[in-house]
């Protein structure tokens, strides 16, 4: 059985790390690198299973792509250079991959047949299937093309004015990437913003996308040039370390190299407005991309109220968040945030489940959460990640100020996104 056995560690967090890649802008280096003329690179990849699977797509559908270690190598095609695959495309547990692929694939002139695991299998579709049928996609699949498998023939596409439903990114990029193929100006209306990875590196391939206020603009038919890429650290990744640290009294650690687009800080905002101590100083600019250094010091917290526009800029760490929230003085609410329910599992059950199991006062709600802190210790045991990566480092992270034992269930799951976690938080140990 995948298990693994995290003793309690009673001494602080000290040191500095490089966290990997950016998941979301890792996906799209090699979907845009695919889609160029030319070849592109990508420097500081994220080598999580989700990333290498966005990899292996590309290349049953023609694509030439070599990767050593964190160091990718794409030699694009152009817009239409994409070639049938005998086989099923296996999107694996990657929902990112899933949308924005089918984003790609209703503009080719070629079928596909997609699937994934268990997780990848029960996650609503229909959110980009819709905007993607309007432009004239055939799509079908399990109850009508809300689920996989899906199979999708590409068309002509047609451009829409479409006003997105739901705060995602990643409906955001299918649309975007449909309206490269299509025959005129796609425009999106974005009522609440959400990270902007897909333009910003559109543009960086030398693709105009204008923004004006929460519209965004489109062209089909431009042509995508092969650009040297450098991926930022994941801020997402970076934040299981930053709550760590804040989680531990006397802790002192320094992310370096952390992506700081604004579309996803909402974690160092929160983490300051709960009192945590902390330092973020921006050193550069990867391509449009803002880069810095984040020092965390651990200290007494307060709860807080999180909702509205801030959730779409921190949505990936809601469960860590909530963690650290069981460790401040007095009630934090999360709502807004009914999305967490459609992640890679449940997350709103799972993160309450879990808390609740290591003895936190905490009630689910329909769109969130309520979570009294407190200072009593939390409990030992054996716990799930979900096979949901985000919970399993949440469960992990637990293990810096738990007394108990945690046997944690199903821990490569973290490998999705954070395969060096673990070695990443022994050096935070060592390193004094
Ligand atoms: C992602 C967008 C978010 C996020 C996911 C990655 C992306 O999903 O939760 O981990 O790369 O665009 P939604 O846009 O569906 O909220």
């Amino acid at each position: 059985m995948d298990q693994m056995e995290i003793q309690p560690r009673p001494h602080t967090l000290n040191g500095t790390i490089h966290v990997p890649g950016d998941k979301s802008i890792s996906h799209r280096a090699i979907m845009l690198g695919s889609l160029a003329e030319g070849r592109t690179t990508v420097k500081r990849f994220l080598t999580g299973e989700d990333c290498l699977t966005t990899i292996q797509v590309f290349q049953s559908m023609g694509i030439h792509i070599e990767q050593n270690g964190d160091e990718v190598k794409i030699e694009g095609k152009g817009l239409h250079g994409l070639s049938e695959s005998v086989t099923p495309l296996n999107l694996g547990n990657s929902g990112t991959t899933t949308r924005l692929l089918l984003g790609i694939l209703a503009g080719t002139s070629n079928h596909y047949t997609l699937f994934g695991d268990q997780s990848l299998s029960k996650r609503p579709m229909n959110r980009v299937v819709d905007p993607l049928r309007e432009m004239g996609a055939f799509i079908d699949g399990r109850e009508h093309g809300n689920l996989l498998p899906l199979s999708i023939r590409g068309q002509s596409l047609k451009p829409i004015h479409y006003r997105l439903p739901v705060n995602s990114a990643q409906v955001k990029s299918a649309i975007l990437l449909a309206g490269l193929f299509a025959d005129g100006t796609t425009t999106i209306m974005e009522p609440v913003k959400t990270r902007d990875h897909t333009e910003r590196m559109l543009q960086a391939f030398d693709v105009n996308v204008k923004r004006e206020e929460d519209l965004i603009h489109i062209s089909g038919g431009q042509t995508l040039t092969g650009v040297d890429i450098e991926v930022p650290g994941d801020i997402s990744s970076a934040a299981f370390f930053m709550c760590a640290a804040a989680l531990k009294e006397n802790s002192e650690i320094t992310l370096k190299d952390v992506g700081l687009n604004p579309t996803r800080t909402g974690i160092i905002d929160v983490l300051k407005d709960m009192g945590v101590s902390m330092t973020v100083n921006t050193t550069r600019h990867i391509g449009d991309e803002p880069v810095g250094d984040i020092t965390v010091k651990g200290g007494a917290m307060n709860g807080t109220t999180l909702s509205g526009d801030l959730i779409p800029r921190l949505i990936d760490e809601l469960p860590i968040i909530a963690l650290v929230a069981s460790r401040a003085e007095g009630k934090t609410i999360i709502k807004d945030a009914e999305e967490l329910r459609y992640k890679e599992t449940d997350r709103i059950q799972a993160v309450v489940d879990t808390l609740k199991q290591m003895g936190v006062e905490v009630e689910a709600t329909r769109d969130g959460m309520i979570i009294e802190g407190s200072t009593n210790p939390l409990k030992g045991g054996t716990y799930s990640s979900y096979h949901d990566h985000r919970i399993g480092m949440m469960v992990a992270v637990a293990s810096v100020i738990c007394e108990e034992k945690i046997m944690l269930d199903h821990p490569s799951c973290i490998s999705i996104s954070y395969p060096s976690f673990f070695d990443h938080l022994d050096a935070l140990y060592t390193q004094r």
